[in-house]
Order: C-alpha cells, then sequence, then structure tokens
C-alpha cells in the first residue's frame, strides 16, 4: 500500500512517459459518459487526470464518474509531458480505484464560493468545519511554511550548540502577569498554565549555559485580535554569561536566518499566496536597527496617537509605529514600571529595565520580546519585594541566584506571529491548524 509516487515530483518532471500509481483526492471532476478529467491532489500538488471507460471498465469508469468531491482514489496511469496541462503533466489512467467514498447526502461542505466568501479563513463557517479547511490548498501552504519556521528556529539553535530543554506546563506561579494566567483545577490546589517556560530555563543556566525551546505557552487574553491567541508557539531561549545586547544579535540573526530558509524552501508556496518575495528577501538580508523606547513615544506622540510615558505598547500602538519599518526594529529599554519583575534594572538609570522588544513591520508589531535577568540575588528579592510578587512561588528562582548567580538573558518569539507576519496573513489563526481564542476551543 505504501505510496511510492508524489504528485509534486510527478509535475516537477520526475516521471515523464513512465507509469505510475497516484494515490490522493479529487478537488474537481468534469466530462462526459465516456471520459471524466479529474484534478487529483495529495499533499504535494494537483494533476489532471484522464480517464477513460474504455481503459479502465464499465464499472471503475461508473465509480469513478459518480465520485464527488474529496473522494480519495488511486489512480494508474502514464505520466504524459502536455504543454497545455496545468503544471504541465497529465495523468493517462489505464487503472482506477475509488477508496474513500463521498455519499450524495453528504457532499463535502466546503465550495468555491464559501472559500471566495471567507477570503482567507475567517468566516465562523470555515472556522467550524476547520477540520476539512485543512486540506485547501491556502491552508496547506501556511502549514508548510509554518513548518519551515519551525525547523529553521530548530537549526538555529542546534548549530550553535544551544541543548533543547523541557520546562513543566503545569506552575505555580506567573511569569508575565497574572491578568493573563489560565487556572486549572489541580488535585484540590489551584495551578496555572504556563505563560512561559523562562523561569526554568534560568534554573538550568548553571547546568546547560545554552538553551532553548519550542513548546506552547497559555495566555487567558479575552482580546480577539489578528495577533492574540490563547494558546501560541513560543520559541524561547536562554544563554548565561550574556546581556540585553548579545541577546538581541541572537534575536536578530534567528528571525533573518528563518526569514532566508522561509525563501530557500518555501518560495513557491509564498508566490502561490501573492506574498511579495522582496520583502522576504530584505528582511533576511538587511540589519535590524534599535531604538529606544523613549523615541518611539516621542515618535507616537508626534504622529498624535494617545500615549504617555510608561505605558507599554499594545498592538493599536504598534501597529502604527510599525507601518512605515521597512525591516523588524528593535525597541530597548522599557520603563521598568511597564514590565515583570525578572527584567534587570538599567545600572544607569533605574527608570527603565535592559530589555528588548523586536516590532516586525508592515504593521504586524512585536514578535520577540526578552532581555537581560536580574541575576544577583540581593535584587531579585528587591525587584519581588517591589512588585509586591509573593517570593514563595518563586523560590526555586530565588536560590538560582543564591547559589552562583551569573549575567544571563534570553527572549521569546511567538512563532505563530512570524509565521503569520512572514506569510502576510491577516490574522493570525490562518496559519495555525487548530487557533484557539477565547471563544473557539473547538473543533
Ligand atoms: O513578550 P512575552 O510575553 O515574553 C515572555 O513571555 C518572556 N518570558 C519570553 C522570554 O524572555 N523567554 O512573549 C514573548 C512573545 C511575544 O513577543 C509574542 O511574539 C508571543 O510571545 N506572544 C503571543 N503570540 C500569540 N498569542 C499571544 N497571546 C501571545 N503572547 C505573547
Ligand atoms: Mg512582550
Amino acid at each position: 500500500m505504501a505510496k511510492e509516487f508524489w504528485i509534486g515530483d510527478v509535475q516537477a518532471g520526475d516521471h515523464d512517459g513512465v507509469e505510475v500509481e497516484l494515490m490522493g483526492w479529487i478537488k474537481r471532476t468534469r466530462g462526459s459518459n465516456k471520459i471524466r478529467f479529474i484534478v487529483l491532489r495529495d499533499s504535494t500538488g494537483t494533476i489532471q487526470c484522464v480517464v477513460k471507460k474504455d481503459a479502465v471498465g464499465e464499472e471503475a469508469f461508473e465509480e469513478i464518474k459518480n465520485s464527488l468531491i474529496e473522494a480519495s482514489v488511486i489512480l494508474k496511469g502514464i505520466v504524459n509531458v502536455d504543454e497545455r496541462a496545468p503544471g504541465g503533466h497529465e495523468l493517462v489512467v489505464s487503472s482506477a480505484e475509488v477508496v474513500g467514498a463521498v455519499r450524495p447526502e453528504t457532499p463535502f461542505p466546503i465550495t468555491q464560493s464559501a472559500m471566495q466568501a471567507a477570503d482567507g479563513g475567517e468566516t465562523e463557517f470555515l472556522l467550524d468545519n476547520r477540520h476539512l479547511y485543512l486540506r485547501t490548498s491556502r491552508m496547506t501552504t501556511m502549514l508548510k511554511i509554518r513548518s519551515s519556521v519551525f525547523g529553521a528556529i530548530h537549526s538555529y539553535f542546534r548549530d550553535l550548540k544551544f541543548t533543547e530543554y523541557h520546562a513543566p506546563n503545569f506552575v505555580a506561579g506567573a511569569v508575565e502577569g497574572g491578568s493573563t494566567l489560565f487556572e486549572v483545577p489541580y488535585f484540590g490546589k489551584k495551578v496555572y498554565l504556563t505563560q512561559s517556560w523562562q523561569l526554568y530555563a534560568e534554573a538550568a543556566m548553571p547546568a546547560l549555559e545554552r538553551l532553548y525551546t519550542i513548546a506552547p505557552s497559555f495566555r487567558a487574553e479575552k482580546s480577539r485580535t489578528r495577533r492574540h491567541l490563547t494558546e501560541f508557539w513560543h520559541a524561547e531561549m536562554e544563554v548565561a554569561w550574556a546581556g540585553n545586547s548579545d541577546i538581541m544579535e541572537h534575536g536578530e540573526a534567528l528571525v533573518r536566518n528563518i526569514a532566508k530558509t522561509v525563501l530557500e524552501e518555501r518560495e513557491d508556496d509564498l508566490k502561490s499566496i501573492d506574498r511579495d518575495l522582496d520583502l522576504i528577501a530584505r528582511y533576511a538580508d538587511s540589519p535590524y536597527p534599535r531604538i529606544r523606547y523613549d523615541e518611539a513615544v516621542e515618535t507616537l506622540q508626534g504622529l498624535g496617537v494617545d500615549i504617555e510615558w510608561g505605558q507599554d505598547l499594545d498592538y493599536s500602538k504598534e501597529k502604527i509605529l510599525t507601518q512605515d519599518f521597512d525591516v523588524p526594529h528593535f525597541l530597548t529599554h522599557y520603563p521598568k514600571i511597564a514590565k515583570p519583575f525578572y527584567h534587570r534594572v538599567d545600572p544607569e538609570d533605574d527608570k527603565y529595565v535592559l530589555c528588548h522588544d523586536l516590532l516586525a513591520p508592515e504593521g504586524y508589531g512585536e514578535i520577540v520580546g526578552g532581555g537581560e535577568r536580574t541575576w544577583s540575588e540581593q535584587e531579585i528579592l528587591a525587584r519581588i519585594d517591589e512588585e509586591g510578587v509573593p517570593r514563595e512561588p518563586y523560590q526555586f528562582y530565588i536560590d538560582t541566584r543564591t547559589y552562583g548567580g551569573v549575567p544571563h538573558g534570553g527572549f521569546g518569539l511567538g512563532v505563530d506571529r512570524v509565521v503569520s507576519w512572514l506569510s502576510g496573513a491577516d490574522h493570525i489563526r490562518e496559519v495555525i491548524p487548530f487557533p484557539r481564542d477565547s471563544r473557539r476551543v473547538t473543533p
């Protein structure tokens, strides 16, 4: 049964004039009582297949003729080079078998017109039918680009000898503030779903020094924006003997490496969704400027945006700020009052912390958040107390400083956000198979 031939390879010219057995799903079907033109698709592409009654026999022909869209079939035949056929090849079928029929009472619900009405996967209907929407060409394209982004992240860190490291998802304390914590009942106690791997990675600094992960993080985000999920994929890194600037160098190199990989591996996919490849080449090749938070606030105020010094930048503000960026920009030195306790206070001015966000252009905004950590025992105790955070859930974190603390830092990159930005998606939901937000946990 194992599949030997892939439509993508056939269309690439690997099997010209040769007999192949293609396994896939019917994307379109038309024809007469003697000849059928089937557009067959598999995960690698589509090809037109010509099925003649004379060639396959009456019984098989009837089955194919009565087959509806999305029925799965095995078609065997000779690959013909044909300039006029889409993709340049056509299969002249000699035998046909329907494997998984689609019954006439239950035709495939996602039609061309439903797709056009949705224009990118946004309607409730398509979200309700997500399990079926997965097989449409736009979604499979997004999932392939997504896979390349994950691969690029693993390669970047592994090439630099970082250790992949795993933290628990059930945790006792917040990382990124209490307002987005998911509470979970836990044998009569209350625990939370993790917002970030970071604190547990910091505990391993003296053990492994260079760490990364790609794992889900959870945020009880009530706001439904084009860039927020309640469960998202988080690529995080942590490195010892490093400061804010060193961490930014990694962030820049990683994002540029992702852009480069996507261009190399997914050029055709990006073209098929009308993505401008020059933009991605620019993101891969250009350095990313660094500006201070204060400058960004002044720019926004100059644009008439209502923002006060000390506020974190929300999506509406980042959108305006990044509209005219030609490449991603780092924003550094946020006010201490805008950030969680773990950020290290700037020794040169204690109003600020040594942190950074990387903001993607084209209005996408924050894709990375990171910085230097408060690494001395004295400073971390002072920061925890100053923020009014209880010490108890963080005792393990404090211990890391008590026993040989070292300067270190790291960042978190929202993988879904990066895929959304690089593919030019309108909404983060378009790039994850089963999106979770405040209103939807099904299918
Ligand atoms: O800026 P955040 O909250 O930073 C942290 O969690 C740090 N502990 C990371 C670290 O230093 N190890 O989240 C990091 C990134 C954001 O820049 C964003 O790209 C993504 O995670 N992110 C989300 N992506 C999708 N949906 C959400 N609700 C997200 N919240 C954060
Ligand atoms: Mg952030």
